[in-house]
Order: structure tokens, then sequence, then C-alpha cells
């Protein structure tokens, strides 16, 4: 049976946990995970100096933060636009959550919160350039997208425009719109979204422009200090799916002036499923009343003011508890993006996918992205031309624990600041024997 815990046991349980300061950290005394050397146990908080040192550190193979990744050392995953591998603080964390969990009295004791949100919002309020209170959680990407446009005060007339080959996220919620008198303007793609094409197709009845500020399938990023820009001074809110590009690609999303801004955590984020932060502009909290309401978006409670007094802020589009588990884990792999710097990891990643690019012709593959330096995000779309071999090369090369995935027109390779050169010459290497 557990023994009460002591006034210090819990103060380093609370602290693990995320309690009181909503911040799970490592404290100097906890047992080493086994199997591992990465965490430096002596500097105390996940922030301080040496623990930075540790993690931004780059090995003889040219990986940033190579110890958080040491189990992926077996293969080469190259697949983080479908999903992340945790970094080591970031599972270590959640295990400790998950063991407080299991000794949940003293929360009960003490009346305090699993997790408190303000450090990450603090967190995510830096890493995107926006006030903290104008960021909230949800469960999922989508959910942001879907929320947004619902919560739209939609007049019959009003459309919607939206990039035709977008997401499947990004277009249901729009097409959803039609049963309120709303028309979808589709905007024709040929090979990548055409900006100009987007905002020629806006009109003075547009209410929203839902994009993707990285494409899922090609990696290309459109420029959203251009969409912020037009929609400004109009009727027009500009809805961001940004899953593909934050924490790889470094964001002011201040200076873009977009009105929502949404990045769930398992792709380039590199936490788990199970929430999404999003941004949301003064404007877009005035002109976008929740669609759903609940407990958590309320300022006061019901049983003293039975009226809808929405919380200020982001906050008001929460509707109940949060996915504890998920934002503990954001927090902590978000942490090591800071250390390393988003900037570092976009040099990291353009450096590969440029190694990458010159063994192309070597290896037969012709690459369906573009890479110019302002459309380029971290990952590209390759094929060998055709899509028989494309998709058996896929399958050879994930026998061979080259992880990536076939995607629309050829397959798609993304990899982060764990990956080096070794990997991608490992990936060509394979590609030149099948092809
Ligand atoms: C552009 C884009 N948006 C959204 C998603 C899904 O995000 P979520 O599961 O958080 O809704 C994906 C996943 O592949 C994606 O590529």
């Amino acid at each position: 049976m557990d023994e009460p815990l002591s006034r210090r046991d819990f103060s380093r349980h609370a602290a693990l946990a995320g309690l009181g300061l909503g911040v799970a950290r490592f404290a100097p005394d906890d047992p080493p995970l086994a199997g591992s050397t990465a965490v430096d146990r002596t500097g105390g908080g996940a922030g301080s100096d040496r623990e930075a040192q540790h993690s931004v550190r780059m090995n003889q193979e040219g990986r940033l933060a190579a110890t958080e990744f040491a189990p992926q050392r077996d293969g080469v995953y190259l697949n983080h636009a479908a999903s992340s591998p945790l970094p080591l603080r970031t599972s270590v964390a959640l295990r400790r959550y998950l063991d407080d969990r299991q000794r949940l009295f003293h929360l009960y004791q003490t009346g305090t919160q699993d997790y408190a949100v303000p450090a990450l919002q603090a967190k995510v309020g830096q890493l995107l350039n926006v006030p903290p209170e104008s960021v909230g959680f949800v469960p999922s990407t989508t959910e942001v997208m879907a929320m947004a446009l619902n919560g739209i005060d939609w007049r019959p007339g009003d459309n919607v425009v939206v990039p035709a080959n977008e997401f499947p996220g990004v277009l249901y919620p729009c097409l959803h719109l039609a049963r309120r008198g709303v028309t979808v303007r589709q905007v024709p793609v040929e090979q990548h979204v055409d900006l100009d094409r987007v905002l020629t197709a806006i009109d003075a009845r547009t209410r929203a422009v839902a994009i993707s500020w990285v494409h899922w399938i090609t990696g290309h990023r459109i420029d959203i200090a251009r969409l912020g820009a037009a929609c400004q001074g109009t009727e027009t809110l500009s809805i961001v799916d940004a899953i593909q590009g934050v924490g790889a690609v470094p964001v002011d999303v201040s200076a873009a002036q977009v009105d929502c801004f949404v990045a769930g955590s398992y792709k380039w984020l590199m936490a788990i499923p199970g929430t999404a932060a999003f941004y949301a502009s003064p404007r877009f909290i005035a002109q976008v009343t929740p669609d759903r309401v609940g407990h958590a978006g309320m300022k006061t409670s019901v049983y003293d003011a039975p009226h809808i007094d929405w919380l200020p802020g982001a906050a008001r589009y929460q509707v109940g508890g949060t996915i504890n588990a998920a934002l503990i884990g954001l927090e902590h792999s978000i942490d090591l993006l800071m250390e390393v710097g988003i900037p570092r990891v976009q040099a990291h990643t353009n450096a590969l996918v440029d190694f990458l690019h010159r063994g192309s012709d070597a290896a037969g593959l012709r690459f369906n992205s573009d890479l110019t330096p302002t459309h380029r995000a971290a990952f590209v779309n390759v094929t060998t031309g055709d899509s028989e071999r494309d998709e058996r090369l896929v399958k050879t090369l994930v026998s061979q624990k080259v992880i990536v995935g076939r995607r629309g027109p050829g397959i798609r390779v993304a990899p982060h600041l764990h990956n080096s050169v070794a990997d991608m010459e490992r990936f060509l290497a394979i590609v030149r024997q099948t092809t």
C-alpha cells in the first residue's frame, strides 16, 4: 500500500504532474529511466542551461537532440507529416503523470487541478508570437476548423473560400455549411495552391477563407502574411490549419494578422495526439460564437448567474475538461523545440531535403514539391514517375525500416530534428537498389 506523501514528496510529485505550476519537471533525484542516458538530472528544470546544452547537442552523425530519440536508431523515421515519435523527456513526463494519476488522493486533499494551462498558453504564445490569452486548446486541429466555421453568423448568400485540394478536415466543415445557405467556393488547384487565385475568389460576401499553411501532401507553404493582409479591413476571417508547419518552420502569427491558426500536437510539435493549440484573434473572438458551450468556457458559475457569460480570450472555446496527458506531452515537446530553436530545426531539415534533392537524379526520383525558400516547409513529395513503382518502393522502404508515407502523387519524405544526412543516404541507397 502507498505511504501517505510527505510534504517534500508531495511538492515533488505535484511538480512532476504539473500541479500548481502547471509544469511537469524532472527533479534531481528522480530515478533514471531504464536504458536512458539522455536526461540531465543535475540541472533541475527542463529549461536549465545544462539540459539545454545536452538537448540541442548534435552528435557526430549530425542529429539535433540525438539522445532524445535513441529508440529511433533501429530504423529511419521519415514520417513526421503523419505522426512524431516522442522525445525522451516527453515520454518520461507522461509516465510520471500516469504514475501520479494512480495516486490521486493528494489532488483531492489539496483541491488542486491535475494540470494548469497558463504555462502552456505562454509557451505556445512564444512559439507563435501571440498573447497567451489568445491561445486555446481543443482535442484536434479539425475541431478548431469546424468550430470556427460553424460559429460564424452566416447569412444566406454568404460564401466561404477554400482550395479544392485541401485536407479533408478543412474541406468537410466548409461543405457542411451549404445547409445554412452558404456557397462553398472551391478554388481549383493545378499543382500547388496559387494564393493569388484564392484571394481573387474573395468578394464582399466572403466571410471566411479556410486554408492550410502547409499542404499535407506536398509540403507547399503559402504566404500567410499576404492572406492576413488581404482579409484585414474586410468581413473575411482567415482560418488557417497549420498542423503541417508549426514546430518545423518559424512563424510570427501576430505579424501575419491571420485570425485563427491551429496546430495539432502529434506531428511537427512531437507530442501525442489529443490536443491542438490554436490562436484566436480579437476579431475572430468578436465574430465567432462558440458553437457549443459547457462549463469550461464560462466566466461565472451557472448557479450564481444562470446565463451565458463567456471567458475572455480563446478559453471561451473550450467546452469541457482538457486532455491533460496531451497537454503535458505538448509542453515538454515544445520545451525541447524551443531549446533547439525553430530556425535551427528549419535549417536542419532544409539541409536534409537539399541532400535528398542532390541525390534524386541518380536515384531516379523527381520532386513533386517546390523548394523555393518561401514555399518550402520541412517535407517533400517525390516520385519515380510511376505510381505502382512508388507503391512498391514504399513497401520495400518500410520493410527495411525506413518509414515514409505513400501520399498523393508520390512518396512523402518528412524528416525532423533527429534525422541526419546518413538517414537520407540510407533512403536514397534503397531507392537506387529498388528502381
Ligand atoms: C493539414 C492537416 N490538417 C489536419 C490533420 C489532422 O489533424 P487532427 O487529427 O488534429 O484533426 C492533418 C493530418 O494529417 C493534416 O495533414
